[in-house]
């Protein structure tokens, strides 16, 4: 990929096309933003033209530069690139509309964002937490389907703060053992061993990314988890309405300990909660 300056020529990552775009005096690009698609980082940039935008006819500034030739942005109209680096190289995926019809032109394309998936998922890995994963994790844990699949999640799934303040004693834990799951290069979740003094023994939790449900991630990344933590007996807790969790421990080896009436979930609900429980 290469963009409109001559500096674009050299483009090989997202970092150096976003510097490419800035380095062009007739383009006005925005702050970047995290923005993950798919559970993988990208850089997210608004780009108008600085040129009149009541030019007429409008006057058009080359952006992006793909095999077939320029992708060019006219005045009077906003492009939205979103840089994704991937092992062959950057690739931009672009959301484009009039200034004035901004937000109705991002509506719109919400629902394909959403849908972006990428071939050739590779093995799954765990690996340890890196700072760029949390904009991913806090992502996935905002899902509101899944807050209510786990019935104990965030009080406010949105709050960042208190997200990165939970984050951060979970990483400066040492009882905890954390890791985030990686699919094909991209981050999918996370599953750690932590310690809840009401048990008497350690507890396995995990989280996975909405788009990367019902491949059997979760099994697979909790069989993999269970070769680094060697803890046992091992504890794993649910919601009993949390069919997906309870499946995924059952299906690495821990079996039905207790079910807990009316426990008060986040949202104040009483659940009933399960506790499975592998031993040795
Ligand atoms: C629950 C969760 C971990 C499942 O992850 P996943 O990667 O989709 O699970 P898998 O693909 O490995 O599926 C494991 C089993 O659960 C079943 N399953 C998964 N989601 C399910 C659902 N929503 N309803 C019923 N069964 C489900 C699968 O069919 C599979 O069973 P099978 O092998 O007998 O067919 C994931 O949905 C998630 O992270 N949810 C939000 C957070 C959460 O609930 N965390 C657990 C807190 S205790």
């Amino acid at each position: 990929m290469r963009g409109a300056a001559d500096a674009w020529e050299s483009v090989s990552t997202t970092a150096s096309a976003i510097a490419a775009l800035r380095s062009d005096p007739t383009l006005s690009v925005a702050e970047a933003a995290p923005l993950p698609i798919a559970g993988r980082p990208t850089i997210c940039v608004d780009i108008e033209t600085t040129l009149p935008r009541d030019s007429d006819p409008p006057i058009f500034s080359p952006v992006v530069r793909v095999a077939a030739g320029p992708i060019s942005l006219a005045t009077a109209r906003r492009l939205r690139v979103i840089w994704l680096d991937l092992p062959d190289g950057p690739i931009a995926i672009l959301i484009g509309g009039s200034i004035d019809g901004w937000p109705r032109a991002l509506a719109m394309a919400q629902p394909v964002i959403e849908s972006v998936t990428f071939d050739g998922a590779g093995p799954l890995r765990l690996r340890p937490v890196e700072p760029p994963d949390l904009d991913v994790l806090f992502e996935q844990g905002r899902d509101p389907e899944a807050n209510a699949m786990a019935a104990f999640g965030p009080v406010d799934p949105d709050d960042r703060a208190a997200f990165d303040a939970h984050w951060r004693r979970i990483l400066d834990d040492p009882s905890v053992v954390i890791r985030v799951v990686e699919v094909d290069g991209a981050v999918a979740g996370s599953v750690l061993r932590w310690r809840d003094p009401d048990l008497d023994a350690p507890e396995v939790s995990y989280w996975i990314g909405r788009e990367f449900w019902g491949r059997g991630v979760a099994t697979a990344a909790l069989r993999a988890f269970l070769e680094v933590t060697h803890d046992r007996p091992l504890y794993g807790r649910t919601a009993a309405t949390n069919i997906g969790s309870i499946r995924v421990l059952e299906k690495g080896g821990f079996r039905p300990e207790r079910v807990d009436r009316e426990v008060p979930s986040t949202s104040g609900a009483l659940v009933d909660e399960v506790t499975l429980r592998l031993d040795a």
